[in-house]
């Protein structure tokens, strides 16, 4: 049995395969055909934190693949009513599956080392699998391989950037990551990626926005603060504020860059409408592809029980 609570967790291959199996079942769908391969299937989708993407791709997922899922909230008591272990291990005998946003990503630790079904990441503050997996899915699309591919992410070092470096340094792409020197990655948390990923470099970090983009593949950003720091907005608006993606960032990507954000954006801040509504936008389908990376993700994870 395999949680997957970072891409940590899976191997180049067992990404690959994942993407594949997305692949298979978002062309299925496209045909009108909905294998139900999970019937009968249950998945917990326990959320401390706002959201519709995750939320409503994993459970619409979930039916299409012939099982269930259902949303718990505050109302459980995770943390609160009970320990994590008993929480947990009771909460593993009713699914087959527990995906989890939470604030805190320690406690979504805490709770698969108890949890005797597979745990997913649906966001914490550390990393965001799912996301990460969408994103590579429509780069694929769009650049048929990633391999060798170039993605520019223009933003803070989050959760978000975290899973895109992962998922780069593991799928063979290279990754720079756009933003002011006190926002960026510190050393240990390069290392961290890095010798995660099993690589010894990778990684390039500036706060130059007009390095790397003229040979960017995709340009992608996130909000400038992410949920849980919304204290920071104020400050963070200043530091960013010359770090938008506009037209006039794309127009010095060469025309065949895209550009992705996993959303939800704050447009006018890291992003202007000219941008999001241009022609180089794929957010949409970005978005779209949540849904279609974790049937493959609950498929394959489901072949592997
Ligand atoms: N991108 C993403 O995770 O969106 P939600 O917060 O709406 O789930
Ligand atoms: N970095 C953002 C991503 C939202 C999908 C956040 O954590 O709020």
């Amino acid at each position: 049995m395999k949680h997957v609570l970072s891409l940590f967790d899976l191997t180049p291959d067992e990404i690959l395969a994942v993407l594949e199996k997305s692949s298979e079942l978002k062309a299925a769908l496209e045909t009108g055909e909905r294998p139900t391969l999970l019937k009968g299937v249950n998945l917990a989708m326990l959320f401390q934190k706002q959201s519709l993407r995750t939320r409503v791709s994993f459970e619409a997922g979930m039916v299409q693949l012939g099982g269930s899922a259902m949303y718990l909230g505050a109302d459980v008591g995770w943390g609160k009513r009970e320990s994590v272990k008993d929480f947990s291990e009771v909460l593993s005998q009713y699914v087959d599956f527990i995906a989890v946003r939470a604030k805190k990503h320690q406690d979504v630790v805490d709770l698969a080392q108890f949890a005797t079904c597979p745990v997913i990441n649906a966001l914490t503050d550390y990393s965001h699998p799912c996301q990460a997996l969408a994103d590579v899915l429509t780069i694929q699309e769009v650049h048929s391989d990633v391999n060798g591919k170039h993605l520019v992410y223009v933003g803070d070092a989050n959760n978000v950037a975290r899973s895109l470096s992962i998922i780069s340094l593991k799928l063979g792409m290279k990754i720079s990551i756009v933003c002011p020197e006190t926002y960026q990655f510190t050393d240990e948390e390069i290392h961290e990626i890095q010798s995660g990923c099993e690589v010894d470099g990778g990684i390039v970090q500036t706060s130059d926005i007009s390095e790397g983009v003229a040979t960017a593949d995709a340009i992608y950003t996130d909000v400038w603060a992410s949920m849980g720091q919304e204290s920071e907005q104020a400050a963070r608006e200043k530091a960013f504020a010359e770090y938008q993606v506009n037209e006039r960032l794309m127009a010095s990507a060469p025309g065949s860059a895209i550009f992705l954000h996993c959303l939800p954006a704050r447009r006018g801040q890291e992003v202007t409408d000219g941008v999001m509504d241009g022609p180089q936008s794929y957010v949409v389908q970005q978005a779209a592809n949540r849904m279609h990376a974790q049937k493959g993700l609950l498929v394959w994870l489901h072949e592997q029980s």
